[in-house]
């Protein structure tokens, strides 16, 4: 696992912009994993800017969210559709038919989340995940005590993850948020070919420990990652806060950089 410890979420939302940046040129046809949430929203932002200054073109890429709230639908201003729609497929050359993000309405959950697994193997495998984490060490939807080889799924949220994304969406109000959630699985994640985890703010401390030092347990579903080979943690000073070997790590970012730590 590397670790790039930057100051803050605007150094940190570049450095992952560029490894996206410097992905698709390498490959113009890459397969981009994506997630939602605040965190990515900067470096959405970013990607949409290089494409705009003509650096970088998605036109040939194909890609594929992490999760989708069950009972959304895509429309709905809440909906991780929407969110991708607005925040990022809508100001960049993506051919938006090769997007995809689970489906919150399908009638046949277990038929849905095995068809969009199929779709990712078609796809030849995701080149490059990107993941945010939950403050209790979840990523896309899988909560703590999950299973750590689990493919798409359906999840029931926990209270936290209801309350986190409360705060920050559906306008605070709580009872608005839905239960449950379509996800890729630990094991779905796990065969990206390369992993970027974002992870800003105070609020991340605890997951971030479990993430880069914590045994690996199902009740840190993040944890999982430590037997991913080619996964970059960036994190802020905040989010590093509780690391106990935090200057080691920043002492390696400094000496090799990101490519070779
Ligand atoms: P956040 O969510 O980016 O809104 O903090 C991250 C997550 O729950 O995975």
């Amino acid at each position: 696992m590397k670790v790039a410890i930057v100051k803050n979420a605007e150094e940190g939302s570049k450095l992952a912009a560029e490894i996206f940046i410097e992905q698709v040129k390498a490959k113009p046809a890459t397969v981009l994993g994506l997630a939602t949430g605040s965190t990515p929203v900067k470096m959405y932002k970013l990607l949409a800017e290089a494409y705009k200054a003509g650096e970088v073109s998605f036109k040939e890429c194909k890609s594929f969210n992490l999760d989708e709230y069950l009972g959304l639908a895509p429309e709905h201003d809440q909906s991780y559709h929407y969110f991708m729609k607005t925040q990022l497929f809508d100001h960049i050359d993506i051919d938006q038919a090769q997007t995809n993000v689970p489906d919150g309405l399908a009638t046949d959950i277990a038929a849905s989340c095995q068809a969009y697994e199929d779709a990712i193997t078609a796809a030849g495998g995701i080149d490059i995940q990107l993941l945010g984490i939950g403050s209790d060490g979840h990523i896309a939807f899988n909560e703590p005590g999950c299973s750590l080889a689990c493919r798409t799924h359906s999840q029931v949220l926990t209270q936290q993850t209801i309350e986190d994304n409360a705060r920050l969406f559906f306008g605070g109000k709580i009872e608005e948020v839905p239960t449950q959630a379509v996800t890729m699985g630990i094991g779905s994640i796990m065969d990206a070919k390369k992993v970027v985890l974002l992870a800003f703010g105070a609020g991340k401390q605890d997951a971030v420990v479990g993430l880069v030092e914590g045994p690996v347990t199902a009740m840190c579903p993040c944890s999982a990652l430590q037997y991913h080979n080619d996964c970059i943690v960036i994190c802020d000073e905040e989010a590093a806060g509780k690391l106990q070997q935090k200057e080691y790590y920043k002492y390696i970012f400094s000496q090799t950089g990101v490519s070779n730590i």
